[in-house]
């Protein structure tokens, strides 16, 4: 696991951007999975500043949701599918035709997890995955102690992720629903390169517990440690629990340019 110390989220922004459009160069029509929440905005927004300024060329990208939430009609503006459309499809000028979701509104829920799984690996896989963090460790939706070898399924929601979400809902809870579909923690496994981005103190525990605690269902985002390629970029903030800050510190000041991220 490479984790990279950034000053701030806009610069952690930048250094996904900068991955992404690597990848684009080699791959021009890599899956990207993308999450949603505030964190991840920085990253789209030097992405799509990157497109808009003729950069780089993501006219062939794919992009695939990670988690949405159970219940809510189609359409409505805070399903994930409304917000990354909103986010990432639209302003990247990429048709709805690129893009990969579960359905978050099917009557057989089961079946709608089964058929993206399958719609996923048909897909050729996720090339790199977006991860966000929940102050209890979450990715996706895999609250603590999902399985880490789980597909993707319904799960329920904490209270405190509620509480935490009802900011998009008009900071009414009542509006969040209790259910959700998330790609399982092997799911997500199964992404070629997975880069998790987490900005503020509020997360520092959750980071310090994901990069040197032991791999344990508790703390889902541990489960980064099992892949072979997995990045975990960090604000000063987020970064401040962390023992070995000044090793991931000076491994980054003398990494090789050619590694890229
Ligand atoms: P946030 O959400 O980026 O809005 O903090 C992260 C998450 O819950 O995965």
């Amino acid at each position: 696991m490479e984790v990279i110390i950034v000053p701030d989220a806009r610069a952690g922004g930048e250094v996904i951007a900068n991955g992404i459009a690597d990848l684009l160069w080699r791959k021009p029509d890599a899956l990207l999975g993308v999450a949603t929440g505030s964190t991840p905005l920085p990253i789209y927004e030097a992405l799509i500043a990157k497109v808009q300024g003729g950069s780089l060329d993501a006219s062939r990208a794919r992009v695939a949701q990670l988690d949405e939430y159970v219940g809510l009609p189609a359409g409505h503006p805070e399903s994930y599918r409304s917000t990354v459309l909103r986010q990432v499809v639209e302003p990247l000028g990429l048709s709805e035709d690129a893009f990969l979701g579960p359905d978050g509104s099917a009557q057989d829920v089961q079946a709608a997890c089964t058929a993206y799984d399958r719609a996923l690996a048909a897909a050729g896989g996720v090339d790199l995955q977006i991860l966000g963090i929940g102050t209890d460790g979450h990715i996706g939706f895999n609250e603590p102690c999902s399985s880490l070898a789980s597909r993707t399924r319904i799960k329920t929601l904490t209270e405190q992720t509620r509480i935490d979400n009802a900011r998009f809902f008009d900071n009414d809870i009542d509006q969040v629903p209790h259910h959700v579909i998330t790609q399982g923690i092997g799911t997500i496994l199964e992404a070629r390169h997975l880069v998790l981005l987490a900005t503020g103190e509020g997360k520092a525990d959750a980071v310090a517990a994901t990069v040197e605690g032991p791999v344990a269902a508790l703390i889902p985002a541990s489960a980064l440690q099992l892949h072979p390629h997995a990045t975990v970029v960090v604000d000063e903030a987020a970064a401040s629990k962390l023992k070995l800050a000044d090793y991931f510190r000076h491994t980054y000041a003398n990494k090789p340019s050619w590694q890229g991220l």
